[in-house]
């Protein structure tokens, strides 16, 4: 608590905060679960350069999805094979400069197969596949089953090989990501078995089969983590049988994003002012949801810490950021130590989609973020310049 206090007095609010050693203990914990899948980090859960760097450290791949995030690998010192692409609807101009990287490609549509035969002939090209079984957090993160945007479906899929190889790609594996933020680990097994039965054909010809993230996190006290350890065991049983039967070289890949970085973060803020209305108290921050959109996207929780007052007696506020809408609440009806202005809180959980989807609504820099590690706190992004809004 005091390094956090220091940090925001230091650095300034609103700031995003992320304890290495938080860090490398999930990093741990996902290589101890999961030693038989390489894991490619996706970086849209969060890009910062001096965390890409520490996760490549610890051996992880990582995964892209636009060709930014390609660069941003690539300037962390991923090697291109160690980078997967599984950007949904690229462009040919996103396709051509993400071949040209030599990092590999999947796509998810027939017409993106025909997109990348004409920007990289001869190409090797992973296909994600949509097999029916998806899940998530939110209606809005599930990405597998029945009307959404992702993947091949299964009645495709034998098309798309065949389009593949009409047009002179060479298939490489099959991916499928199912969702995000899923605490159960039934649909993952779900996934994996649905992925090993399309894909028991192709055993001898594919060179990896891709099960994707999703993996989530408990946000709220009542809420179970998945149990890593033992879903590694399911997964590596069904793995080590499927190849038994079928043979050949496949690498098992996925792609944890939120799992790795989330605990690790928090959003400090200063309370600006607390205010009575209509018999509520609303606890006006120096940030919102241009800042952490996930409580007012998916109505998500983040428990929040009173800082400089700890001990003070608990009170029900809504605590809410500065947005000019009604809908950036952070937290609605939540007991916390009684803040004052001028406190600083700490919103947890907040390392996984927060400052990668942030935003600078009203003319508001994003904040800068500190890495609290051995050396202290550093300084690893800059608070966003005002004037670099107004250009
Ligand atoms: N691979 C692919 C192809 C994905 O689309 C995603 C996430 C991941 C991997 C990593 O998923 P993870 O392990 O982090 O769940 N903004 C939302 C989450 C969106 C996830 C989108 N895709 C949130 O804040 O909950």
């Amino acid at each position: 608590m005091k390094a956090l206090l220091a940090a925001a007095e230091k650095f300034g609010t609103p700031l995003y905060v992320y304890e290495e050693e938080r860090l490398a203990a999930a990093l741990a914990w996902w290589k101890r679960a999961l030693p038989g899948f390489a894991a490619h980090y996706a970086l849209k859960a969060n890009a910062n350069p001096a965390l890409l760097a520490l996760i490549r450290r610890e051996g992880f791949c990582a995964d892209a999805v636009s060709p930014l995030e390609v660069e941003a690998a690539l300037r962390a010192g991923f090697l291109p094979k160690a980078i997967t692409f599984t950007a949904h609807a690229p462009s040919s101009e996103d396709l051509a400069a993400v071949h040209a990287s030599g990092v590999e490609i999947t796509v998810d549509s027939l017409q993106a197969i025909e997109r990348l035969a004409r920007v990289a002939p001869g190409a090797r090209v992973g296909l994600r596949v949509n097999l029916g079984i998806g899940a998530g957090h939110h209606g809005h993160v599930v990405t597998g089953g029945r009307g959404v945007k992702f993947g091949i479906p299964r009645e495709e899929v034998a098309d798309a090989i065949t389009l593949v190889s009409s047009k002179g790609l060479e298939l490489a594996g099959l991916h499928q990501h199912i969702g995000s933020g899923i605490l159960d680990p039934k649909p993952f097994i779900d996934g994996a078995e649905a992925l090993l039965e399309v894909a028991a054909p192709l055993a001898r010809s594919l060179a990896f089969l891709d099960f994707g993230g999703g993996f989530g996190i408990p946000y709220r006290p009542e809420e179970t983590a998945l149990d890593l350890m033992a879903l590694g065991e399911e997964l590596g049983k069904r793995v080590n049988a499927w190849r038994g039967e079928h043979g050949g070289k496949a690498v098992m890949r996925m792609q944890p994003g939120r799992v790795l970085v989330a605990s690790s973060g928090s959003l400090l803020t200063r309370v600006i002012e607390v205010k009575r209305s209509d018999g509520a108290t609303f606890v006006a921050t120096d940030t919102g949801a241009h800042h952490l959109v996930r409580p007012m996207l998916y109505g998500a929780w983040h428990a929040i810490e009173n800082v400089s007052r700890p001990q003070a007696p608990q009170v029900q506020v809504t605590v809410t950021g500065q947005l000019c809408e009604s809908g950036d609440v952070l937290a609605a009806e939540r007991m916390l130590p009684l803040p004052l202005a001028g406190d600083l809180l700490a919103i947890r959980d907040a390392g996984a989609y927060g400052f990668s989807m942030a935003s600078t609504y009203n003319l508001r820099a994003r904040p800068a973020e500190v890495l609290l590690g051995d050396r202290g706190a550093e300084l690893i992004r800059p608070r966003e310049s005002p004037e670099s809004l107004l250009g």
